[in-house]
Order: structure tokens, then sequence, then C-alpha cells
């Protein structure tokens, strides 16, 4: 297919804007219609887009155009019901993490998309993000060794939603970063938070996963801290290694920190010796992962490979969002995921 790919986009907030912006500036698509609930995006995307069709009802769009592919940037609560229509249709979807709230919309998205051989992408942008990319070749390079722990905060004092919390609004992208990084999926978790601000939307969650492997991950998210903080630590039996995504420049840091454990030791103290060797910080080339993440949707509909965020890949981090929600609102009671 060398034609332009004819794309609409459902949801154009302040996130969709981002995506619309990164679609339309790529040479193989052509943003053909968009559509917004309310009147005056509408009215806005109207003066700004004159040559696009603009509809409150996406039906109305996929009913009159050709469409290829829909993108998805609605809230979440909409995403499989527009998803559906979409894929039934034939057509391939873009949609904004997290994929559905449901466990099972999400198995029928997949099932819909395989029947009917579509694209099904879900935006967990962490997986194209350059330094993740680039700290999943150091950890499978063995720099670090073998992974014991890691944690990722992601808090700021941001955007309240009213549906989901701050456990669904954040954690899909710690989830999908942490297990696209250790290539294994967390088998238990256990979650806590509260809601300080409405009645049981939680502000803040801290939530801890499990791995067979014996690494444990931890993720604190929050939109009610005084820190924008966006960052993960990695520590390894040879090295520790930090991601910092609020740092202009030097992103990562590799740490050639560590115990070293020693043979033939006197005392105890001999035993275990504290290593503190240099500080990297490789040179990354900072693009934008929201252009890559669209770049590789348009991609897999030209190739018809699915890309490595596909609806199987949401489906697995919303067990993740599904058991961590039932465990908030149980203390902290681990369940399988
Ligand atoms: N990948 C990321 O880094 C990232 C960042 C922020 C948000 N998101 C995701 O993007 C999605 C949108 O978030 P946002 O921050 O832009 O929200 P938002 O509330 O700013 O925008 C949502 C837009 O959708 C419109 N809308 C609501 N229901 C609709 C419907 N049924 N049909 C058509 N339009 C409808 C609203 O009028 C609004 O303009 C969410 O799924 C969110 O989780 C992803």
């Amino acid at each position: 297919m060398n034609e332009k790919t004819k794309l609409i986009q459902v949801g154009v907030g302040a996130w969709g804007r981002n995506l619309l912006r990164n679609f339309s500036s790529l040479p193989d698509v052509e943003v053909i219609g968009l559509c917004d609930e309310s009147e005056e995006t509408q009215e806005k995307l109207r003066k700004q887009f004159p040559d696009l069709a603009v509809a409150a009802d996406y039906r109305k769009l996929l009913d009159n155009l050709e469409v290829d592919a829909v993108v998805i940037a609605t809230p979440p609560a909409y995403h499989y019901e527009i998803a559906k229509e979409s894929l039934a249709l034939g057509k391939d979807v873009f949609v904004e993490k997290p994929m559905t709230l449901a466990i099972s919309e999400a198995e029928e998205l997949v099932q819909l998309a395989e029947e009917n051989k579509r694209i099904l992408m879900v935006g967990h942008i962490m997986e194209y993000h350059p330094i993740v990319v680039r700290m999943r070749k150091y950890i499978e390079s063995g720099e670090l060794g073998d992974i014991y722990y890691v944690y990722s905060t992601r808090v700021n004092l941001g955007k309240l939603r009213d549906v989901e919390n701050a456990l669904w609004s954040f954690a899909p992208h710690d989830i999908s970063m942490i297990t696209y990084l250790l290539r294994e999926k967390p088998t238990r978790v256990s979650a806590t938070g509260a809601a300080y601000l409405r009645e049981d939307i939680e502000d803040v969650s801290f939530i801890t996963l499990f791995f067979d492997s014996g690494t444990i991950a931890h993720i604190h998210t929050s939109w009610l801290d005084p820190h924008k903080i966006r960052r993960l630590t990695i520590v390894g039996s040879k090295k520790m290694a930090v991601l910092d995504d609020v740092e202009p420049q030097e992103k990562i840091r590799i740490y050639d920190k560590g115990v070293n454990i020693q043979q033939g030791y006197d005392t105890y103290g001999e035993y275990l010796s504290l290593r503190t060797g240099d500080i990297v910080i490789p040179a990354v080339k900072v693009q934008e992962p929201l252009r890559i993440e669209c770049q590789e949707f348009v991609k897999a509909i030209k190739s018809r490979v699915p890309p490595i965020t596909d609806g199987k890949d949401g489906l697995a981090v919303l067990r993740v969002l599904r058991a961590a929600d039932s465990s908030m609102k149980e203390n902290g009671t681990p369940h399988k995921c």
C-alpha cells in the first residue's frame, strides 16, 4: 500500500492534540476527520482545520468518509465502544492507554482484531522511548548483571481525573515499561493507595509487582505531589542504573556501584566489600517518543505486522492494573495477575 493512510481521530483533548500534531506531520498519513463531543473543541478544530470533517459523533465520520484507521484519545471509559465499532468495520485502531477498563472488553478487542486481521495498537509510549529501548539493550547485554529490583516514581501536581484514579492514569506507563525492560510479566501484585480529594478516586498509589525470577518492582504514582518526577532506578548484581525523563539531556546514568562478595575472607567485614566506580552517562539521541510511536502505528498498518504494543500487550498491562486496583481496595492483599 503506497497511498497515504487515511486516518480519523476521536477525542482531541489535552493529549489528543499531541497525537494529532504528530500524525498530521507524518508524510504517509492523511488526517481526514476529527471527532470530539465538546462543542467548544469542535469549534476550535473547525477554525484550525477548515478542510477537515469535524463531528461530535465518530459514527458520522465512519459512515461518510473512506477511513483506513482510527486513533482513539477519549477518556478510557469510551475506548472499548469506539475501538470495537471501528474494528468491526474493518479499520485499524490505535487506542490510548489504558486500553479499556475491563479485562473482558480488552479480550474481546484482541479477538476481534485477530478475526478481522486488523492492527490493534495500544499507546504504551514508554516502550518506544529511546532511553527505555537503550536500557533494555544494557540489561540484555548483561552489563547490569541479574536485576535484583527496580522502582519507578511518576508523581506531580497534575490533572485530576474524574473516573480513573492515579493508578489507572499513570501506572500503565510504568507497568508496560518495566515488563518491557525485564521481558517478564509479574505473577502477583500488591497495592495500597488513598483518596484524599474526592471519594473513591485514589490520588496516590504504591504498587509492588512480584516476578517469578525473584525481581521485585515498585511503582509510586500520584497527582498530588510537590515534585515532578519521572524516574526509574534499576539495581543489578553488577551495576545500577537510573532513567530520569525530567532531565533535559543526561537521561540515563549507569553507576558502577555494587557489593562484591570476596572469596577466602578472614572477617565478615572483608566478606562483603562495597564498590564505587565510574558513573557513565550515555549519549542518547533525544527524539519525541510520541512521534516514534505514531510512526510505528503507520508502519504496522503498511506492513501488517503487529507493533510491540499490540492488543495482547495492552491486555497484559490491563491484567496487572486490575489486580493492583483490587489489591488496593483490600489494603494491599496480594492478587494474582
Ligand atoms: N500516552 C500518554 O503519555 C498519555 C498522556 C495523557 C493522557 N493519555 C491518555 O489519552 C486519553 C485522553 O486523555 P486526555 O488527557 O487527552 O483527556 P482529556 O479529557 O483532556 O480529553 C479527552 C477528549 O475526549 C473528548 N471526548 C470524551 N468522550 C468522547 C466521546 N465519546 N466521543 C468523542 N470525544 C469524546 C472530550 O471532549 C475531550 O476533548 C486517555 O486515555 C489518557 O489515559 C495518554
